[in-house]
């Protein structure tokens, strides 16, 4: 893995977004695998900002998102969906229909069905964005006895539904399943960036990065067995962890 510390979170924002831009400048029809999450979410100003200076064109580009809530309607504010539109498909010349965040409306085995064919249909992921839960988890793949390689439907765990309640009323409101992409799939991406921030990612970035150990109850520590996975935290987490 590649581990890139910078100066601040406002800096990793700007690392991980160059790293997409780059690769849509090398590849313009590339296909992104794309995140949502807070970490996540200030990445995409910052492609914007280059998108709206001419450094960076989506025409060509496609896209697949990592997970969605089941039972979530797209159109609800708090859908991924609406995340992705609101954040970046609605500000740059990406073409939507080439666009995919799970719908949490439909029936489950249909979607899944659905989100094989955008996964495997034509082209490898080229470039998937990732953050990281607390509980260690990368899309919505929790630490378990054991994690599943393709997409399906993920119980989530209480520390990822106290952590996401944030943006609900309450705990009670937030959905306990996901569809997400299996831990196969991200796995199957040419390339992976991977952003954290915060002290309360300590200890899934130390599991990550202070040993040499794959294990399921942190499942972004499969990361270790990718060929080309970069991570970007920055100094302050980097100190906490004692990573030099
Ligand atoms: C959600 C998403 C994950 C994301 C995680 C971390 O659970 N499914 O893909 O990585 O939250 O979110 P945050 O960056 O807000 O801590």
């Amino acid at each position: 893995m590649k581990i890139i510390v910078t100066k601040n979170y406002e800096e990793s924002c700007k690392a991980v977004a160059d790293i997409i831009i780059n690769q849509v400048n090398e590849k313009p029809d590339s296909k992104l695998g794309l995140a949502t999450g807070g970490t996540a979410e200030n990445v995409y100003p910052v492609i914007v900002k280059a998108y709206q200076k001419g450094k960076v064109d989506f025409s060509k580009v496609s896209s697949v998102n990592l997970d969605e809530y089941v039972g979530m309607d797209p159109k609800s504010p708090l859908s991924y969906r609406k995340n992705m539109d609101d954040w970046f498909f609605d500000h740059v010349n990406i073409d939507k229909e080439k666009t995919y965040v799970a719908s949490g409306l439909n029936n489950m085995e249909e979607e899944i069905r659905l989100f094989n064919e955008k996964l495997y249909g034509d082209k490898q992921i080229d470039l998937q964005l990732l953050g990281v839960g607390i509980s260690g988890h990368i899309g919505f793949n929790e630490p378990a006895d054991f994690l599943t390689a393709g997409v399906h439907i993920e119980d989530l765990t209480e520390s990822t539904i106290q952590a996401n309640s944030r943006y609900f009323d309450s705990p009670a409101d937030v959905p306990k399943t996901a569809i997400t992409m299996g831990i196969g799939d991200i796995l199957k991406a040419k390339s992976i960036v991977l952003i954290a921030t915060g002290d309360h990612k300590a200890e899934a970035l130390t599991q990550m990065l202070m040993n040499d150990e794959v294990k399921t109850n942190v499942p972004a520590t499969f990361l270790k067995l990718h060929t080309d996975t970069t991570i970007v935290i920055d100094k302050a987490l980097a100190d906490k962890i004692g990573y030099q």
